[in-house]
Protein backbone atom coordinates (compact mmCIF):
# COMPACT_ATOMS: atom_id res chain seq x y z
CA UNK A 1 0.00 0.00 0.00
CA UNK A 2 1.29 3.88 -0.96
CA UNK A 3 -0.20 6.95 0.60
CA UNK A 4 -0.90 8.81 -2.61
CA UNK A 5 -0.41 12.88 -2.59
CA UNK A 6 -1.99 15.14 -5.57
CA UNK A 7 -0.71 18.91 -5.81
CA UNK A 8 -3.32 21.48 -7.41
CA UNK A 9 -1.84 24.73 -9.13
CA UNK A 10 -4.11 28.05 -9.24
CA UNK A 11 -3.36 31.46 -9.02
CA UNK A 12 -4.48 33.72 -6.58
CA UNK A 13 -4.85 37.10 -6.35
CA UNK A 14 -5.70 39.43 -3.08
CA UNK A 15 -8.73 42.08 -3.58
CA UNK A 16 -5.72 44.81 -3.97
CA UNK A 17 -3.57 42.69 -6.77
CA UNK A 18 -4.08 43.08 -10.29
CA UNK A 19 -4.95 40.19 -12.23
CA UNK A 20 -4.56 41.62 -15.89
CA UNK A 21 -6.79 43.11 -18.59
CA UNK A 22 -8.72 39.98 -19.74
CA UNK A 23 -9.23 38.43 -16.36
CA UNK A 24 -10.95 41.76 -15.14
CA UNK A 25 -13.27 42.16 -17.70
CA UNK A 26 -14.54 38.45 -17.52
CA UNK A 27 -15.35 38.96 -14.01
CA UNK A 28 -17.24 42.60 -14.78
CA UNK A 29 -19.23 40.14 -16.78
CA UNK A 30 -19.83 38.11 -14.28
CA UNK A 31 -20.80 40.55 -11.82
CA UNK A 32 -23.30 41.68 -14.16
CA UNK A 33 -24.89 38.49 -15.05
CA UNK A 34 -25.40 38.21 -11.16
CA UNK A 35 -28.33 41.03 -11.11
CA UNK A 36 -30.11 38.55 -13.62
CA UNK A 37 -29.89 35.86 -11.20
CA UNK A 38 -33.59 34.50 -10.09
CA UNK A 39 -32.54 33.25 -6.69
CA UNK A 40 -35.72 33.64 -4.42
CA UNK A 41 -35.55 30.59 -2.19
CA UNK A 42 -31.46 31.07 -1.45
CA UNK A 43 -30.74 34.64 -1.64
CA UNK A 44 -27.51 33.42 -3.27
CA UNK A 45 -26.91 35.34 -6.28
CA UNK A 46 -24.38 33.80 -9.12
CA UNK A 47 -23.11 34.95 -12.28
CA UNK A 48 -21.01 33.80 -15.14
CA UNK A 49 -19.45 34.84 -17.93
CA UNK A 50 -18.51 32.35 -20.80
CA UNK A 51 -15.65 33.78 -23.42
CA UNK A 52 -15.95 31.30 -26.90
CA UNK A 53 -13.10 31.46 -29.53
CA UNK A 54 -14.94 33.49 -31.85
CA UNK A 55 -14.50 36.49 -28.91
CA UNK A 56 -18.16 36.01 -27.76
CA UNK A 57 -19.43 36.28 -24.23
CA UNK A 58 -22.06 35.07 -22.70
CA UNK A 59 -23.68 35.52 -19.58
CA UNK A 60 -25.59 33.11 -16.93
CA UNK A 61 -27.42 33.18 -14.28
CA UNK A 62 -28.78 30.97 -11.29
CA UNK A 63 -32.37 30.13 -11.89
CA UNK A 64 -33.96 28.30 -9.17
CA UNK A 65 -37.21 26.61 -8.91
CA UNK A 66 -39.57 25.97 -6.21
CA UNK A 67 -39.13 22.37 -6.99
CA UNK A 68 -35.30 22.97 -5.59
CA UNK A 69 -33.51 20.45 -8.14
CA UNK A 70 -35.27 22.19 -10.86
CA UNK A 71 -32.95 25.10 -10.66
CA UNK A 72 -29.72 25.38 -12.34
CA UNK A 73 -26.23 26.99 -11.45
CA UNK A 74 -24.86 30.04 -12.91
CA UNK A 75 -21.95 28.48 -14.60
CA UNK A 76 -24.52 25.43 -16.33
CA UNK A 77 -27.00 27.90 -17.46
CA UNK A 78 -23.53 29.90 -19.30
CA UNK A 79 -22.00 26.95 -20.41
CA UNK A 80 -24.92 25.82 -22.28
CA UNK A 81 -26.26 28.69 -23.79
CA UNK A 82 -22.63 29.16 -24.84
CA UNK A 83 -22.72 25.20 -26.56
CA UNK A 84 -26.20 25.78 -28.00
CA UNK A 85 -25.89 29.09 -29.39
CA UNK A 86 -22.37 28.36 -30.92
CA UNK A 87 -21.99 24.19 -31.28
CA UNK A 88 -18.62 24.59 -33.06
CA UNK A 89 -17.05 27.41 -31.41
CA UNK A 90 -14.42 26.57 -28.27
CA UNK A 91 -15.08 27.74 -24.60
CA UNK A 92 -11.71 29.35 -23.70
CA UNK A 93 -12.24 30.67 -19.92
CA UNK A 94 -15.36 30.98 -17.39
CA UNK A 95 -15.41 33.53 -14.89
CA UNK A 96 -17.84 33.12 -11.69
CA UNK A 97 -18.86 35.35 -9.36
CA UNK A 98 -21.60 36.01 -6.40
CA UNK A 99 -23.29 38.52 -4.94
CA UNK A 100 -24.23 37.63 -1.55
CA UNK A 101 -23.03 38.57 1.91
CA UNK A 102 -20.75 36.44 3.50
CA UNK A 103 -20.54 36.17 7.02
CA UNK A 104 -17.25 35.94 7.32
CA UNK A 105 -14.72 37.85 4.85
CA UNK A 106 -12.58 35.00 4.78
CA UNK A 107 -15.08 32.51 2.84
CA UNK A 108 -14.41 31.95 -0.59
CA UNK A 109 -16.65 30.32 -3.07
CA UNK A 110 -15.74 27.52 -5.23
CA UNK A 111 -18.36 26.29 -8.16
CA UNK A 112 -19.87 23.23 -7.20
CA UNK A 113 -19.22 19.26 -8.50
CA UNK A 114 -22.00 19.00 -11.08
CA UNK A 115 -20.92 22.38 -12.88
CA UNK A 116 -16.88 21.31 -12.61
CA UNK A 117 -18.23 17.93 -14.23
CA UNK A 118 -19.84 19.74 -17.10
CA UNK A 119 -16.50 22.02 -17.23
CA UNK A 120 -14.99 18.97 -17.84
CA UNK A 121 -17.15 17.68 -20.49
CA UNK A 122 -16.66 21.40 -22.33
CA UNK A 123 -12.88 20.84 -22.27
CA UNK A 124 -12.94 17.06 -23.55
CA UNK A 125 -15.16 18.56 -26.25
CA UNK A 126 -12.42 21.49 -27.46
CA UNK A 127 -9.75 19.39 -26.48
CA UNK A 128 -8.33 23.23 -25.29
CA UNK A 129 -7.28 23.84 -21.52
CA UNK A 130 -10.24 25.66 -19.94
CA UNK A 131 -9.56 28.56 -18.12
CA UNK A 132 -11.49 28.85 -15.13
CA UNK A 133 -11.71 31.79 -12.59
CA UNK A 134 -13.43 32.29 -9.59
CA UNK A 135 -13.73 35.37 -7.90
CA UNK A 136 -15.14 35.86 -4.43
CA UNK A 137 -17.41 38.37 -2.83
CA UNK A 138 -13.75 39.34 -0.22
CA UNK A 139 -12.12 40.23 -3.61
CA UNK A 140 -9.95 37.24 -4.03
CA UNK A 141 -9.32 35.91 -7.26
CA UNK A 142 -8.36 32.24 -8.38
CA UNK A 143 -7.66 31.42 -11.51
CA UNK A 144 -7.31 27.45 -12.32
CA UNK A 145 -5.64 26.29 -16.05
CA UNK A 146 -7.61 23.55 -16.56
CA UNK A 147 -10.86 21.19 -14.83
CA UNK A 148 -7.59 19.23 -13.76
CA UNK A 149 -7.20 21.74 -10.67
CA UNK A 150 -10.19 21.70 -9.88
CA UNK A 151 -11.61 18.30 -10.50
CA UNK A 152 -8.91 15.82 -10.43
CA UNK A 153 -9.80 11.92 -11.41
CA UNK A 154 -12.81 13.14 -13.05
CA UNK A 155 -15.03 10.87 -15.01
CA UNK A 156 -14.02 10.32 -18.61
CA UNK A 157 -15.13 8.31 -21.65
CA UNK A 158 -12.75 6.17 -22.01
CA UNK A 159 -14.63 3.21 -19.94
CA UNK A 160 -17.69 4.23 -21.98
CA UNK A 161 -15.89 3.79 -25.67
CA UNK A 162 -15.04 0.17 -24.53
CA UNK A 163 -18.78 -0.42 -24.30
CA UNK A 164 -19.37 0.76 -27.71
CA UNK A 165 -17.15 -1.30 -29.15
N1 LIG B 1 -25.05 27.87 -7.36
C1 LIG B 1 -24.48 28.28 -8.53
O1 LIG B 1 -25.10 29.00 -9.34
N2 LIG B 1 -23.22 27.85 -8.82
C2 LIG B 1 -22.48 27.05 -8.01
O2 LIG B 1 -21.38 26.66 -8.39
C3 LIG B 1 -22.98 26.68 -6.69
C4 LIG B 1 -24.38 27.04 -6.40
C5 LIG B 1 -26.42 28.31 -7.07
C6 LIG B 1 -27.43 27.20 -7.04
C7 LIG B 1 -28.49 27.78 -6.16
O3 LIG B 1 -29.35 28.59 -6.98
C8 LIG B 1 -27.74 28.69 -5.22
O4 LIG B 1 -26.47 28.91 -5.81
C9 LIG B 1 -27.56 28.12 -3.83
O5 LIG B 1 -27.03 26.86 -3.87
Amino acid sequence: MKIQKLELEFQEFEKNEDPGEHIKEMIQYAKEATKTAYAPYSLFKVGASVRLSNGEIIKGSNQENVAYPSGLCAERVALYAASSQYPYEEVESIAVTVDHHFDSEDEVFSPCGACRQVMAEIEAKSGKELEIIVHAPNGITRIFKGITQLLPFSFNNAGLNKLNK
